[in-house]
């Protein structure tokens, strides 16, 4: 092969890697605006506020992605990512990825409905588990971009839930995934297993 272009292949195989991996050490400090809604280590005190901590980097980023392009309405973030990188966003997503996501507690009275549904999914009406991509544990598939649930703010996961289902959230790609599930829930189900994750670990 001619030597231009194997240097060339493997400067862009380089570039290619430092672009794709971020930093977390650069990322702590680039995360501190974040910290104010998001929690300084990516644990959010409000429920509102989705944690951050622990998620895995690949859905981080994406979401990121998807709410700096307008793919995703945040309003209470508007204006706060235009400014940064693809490598200052990497770098974010490695920092936050690499704290541990805390847990709360799951109402007692919504327990039994809210693991029926995530362990078993709805055969009546062909919903499947959510622990076929989110994992068992709620963990989710950090590499497939499956994001981690397990822990995460009730009062966000339901909002999100009904997001999907009333195509208010749409960035869940061409196959729909997650709208396709959320419209077989109802609004009884969605507070059962939104209570389920919030202490699933
Ligand atoms: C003023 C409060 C506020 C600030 C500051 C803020 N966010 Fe957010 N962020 C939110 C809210 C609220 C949501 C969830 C909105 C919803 O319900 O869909 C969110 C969602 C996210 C999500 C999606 C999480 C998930 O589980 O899907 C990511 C990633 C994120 N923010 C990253 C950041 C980063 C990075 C910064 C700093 C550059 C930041 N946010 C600053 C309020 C904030
Ligand atoms: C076939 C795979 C699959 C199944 C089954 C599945 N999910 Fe998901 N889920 C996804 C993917 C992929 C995303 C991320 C979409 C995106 O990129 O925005 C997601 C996102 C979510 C989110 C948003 C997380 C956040 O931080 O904003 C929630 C909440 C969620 N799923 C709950 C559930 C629940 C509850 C079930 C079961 C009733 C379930 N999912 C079943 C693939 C799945």
């Amino acid at each position: 092969m001619n030597k231009v272009l194997v240097s060339l292949l493997l400067t862009l195989g380089i570039t290619g890697m430092a672009h794709a991996a971020g930093d977390a050490a650069a990322g702590q400090g680039k995360a501190a605006v974040c910290g104010a809604c998001h929690g300084a280590d990516g644990n959010s005190p409000a429920p509102n506020f989705p944690k951050l901590a622990g998620q895995g980097e690949r859905y981080l980023l994406k979401q990121m992605h998807d709410i700096k392009a307008g793919n995703r309405t945040v309003l209470e973030m508007t204006g706060l990512l235009t400014n940064l990188s693809d490598q200052d966003l990497a770098d974010i997503a490695a920092y936050f990825s690499s704290q541990k996501m805390g847990v709360g507690a799951a109402d007692p009275k919504l327990v039994a409905r809210g693991q029926d549904i995530f362990r078993g999914g709805n055969l009546e009406t062909g919903m499947p588990a959510c622990t076929g991509c989110h994992s068992p544990d709620g963990s989710g598939n950090a590499a497939a971009g499956f994001p981690h649930l397990g822990g995460q703010h009730a009062t966000y996961v339901a909002k999100q839930l009904t997001n999907f289902r009333e195509g208010d959230r749409t960035n869940d790609g061409d196959n729909m995934i997650m709208r396709g599930i959320a419209a077989k829930l109802s609004n009884k189900d969605i507070a059962a297993v939104s209570s389920y994750i919030q202490g699933l670990h």
